[in-house]
């Protein structure tokens, strides 16, 4: 069956990027302003959305402590609107092929046989490194990185190793802090190694928080906007004396 035939309409993985709205893809601004539904994420900001003006829009943020069930409603509702819309997007924060539950969504759409285009997105420790001005690689320091969480599995975090590479980014990380230091300490990374904290990026409100490993096993506190925790050598300020 050729697209236009299909009885559905087409879907758009698109990554809105880590919040400012100039910060998404051409590509992904030019199909939010032909989008006739757009389904979106919590942290997906208004100015955002106001790109596709032209579009319905639905929320589709979880509520936490109903993820799995939340996550087949979304399936479910991604479904419904490519039956009912030709231009479906589904806007994520970042990217949305990084902690955005994109394979639940691509495995209900293939089933069904739905058309589907991802649009990469800046993911928010890319975002975080030009915020901060930190290279998450540094020669001779860092080599290699992590992107990970412990969200998968909240309620095992205690049991989940901590990956071995020079630069650690943690997403979801904010309630972890404390059993992430611990766990590194324990690891034998050094008290002292660099720790930055990034809440909010790229929106009006970021908040950037420079500590120590010592620091972060004290715990980060209540926070209200989304925290990216960054952590290792390459992280440590510049010295810029001469
Ligand atoms: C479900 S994950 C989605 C990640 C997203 N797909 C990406 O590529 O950035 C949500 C987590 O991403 C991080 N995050 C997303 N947007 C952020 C922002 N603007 N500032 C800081 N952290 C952010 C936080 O760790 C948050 O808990």
């Amino acid at each position: 069956m050729s697209p236009s035939s299909s009885r559905y309409g087409k879907v758009y993985l698109i990554g809105a990027g880590p919040g400012a709205t100039d910060l998404i893809t051409v590509r992904g601004a030019r199909l939010l302003a032909q989008a006739d539904v757009v389904l979106h994420d919590a942290l997906v900001t208004d100015d955002m959305l106001a790109l596709a003006p032209q579009a319905d829009k639905i929320p589709v943020g979880k509520r936490s402590g109903q993820r799995s069930t939340a996550q087949l409603a979304i399936n479910q509702l991604l479904i419904e609107c490519a039956e009912k819309y030709r231009k479906v997007v589904r806007l994520k924060g970042g990217d949305p092929m990084l902690f955005g539950r994109a394979d639940e969504e691509l495995q209900a759409l293939e089933t069904h046989g739905i058309d589907v285009e991802i649009v990469p997105g800046i993911t928010t420790a890319f975002a975080a490194a030009a915020a901060t001005q930190q290279p998450l690689t540094k020669r001779g320091v860092a080599r290699s990185i992590a992107f990970f969480t412990s969200a998968t599995a909240p309620q095992h975090a205690d049991e989940l190793a901590m990956p071995d590479s020079d630069t650690l980014i943690q997403y979801m990380g904010g309630r972890e802090a404390v059993v992430t230091a611990k766990k590194l300490i324990a690891q034998g990374r050094p008290l002292d190694l660099p720790v930055i904290i990034v809440e909010n990026c790229s929106l009006p409100d970021q908040m950037i928080t420079r500590m120590q490993l010592r620091d972060l096993e004290q715990g980060l506190g209540e926070r209200k906007g989304p925290v990216l925790v960054m952590i290792g050598a390459a992280m440590a300020a510049r010295d810029t004396e001469s």
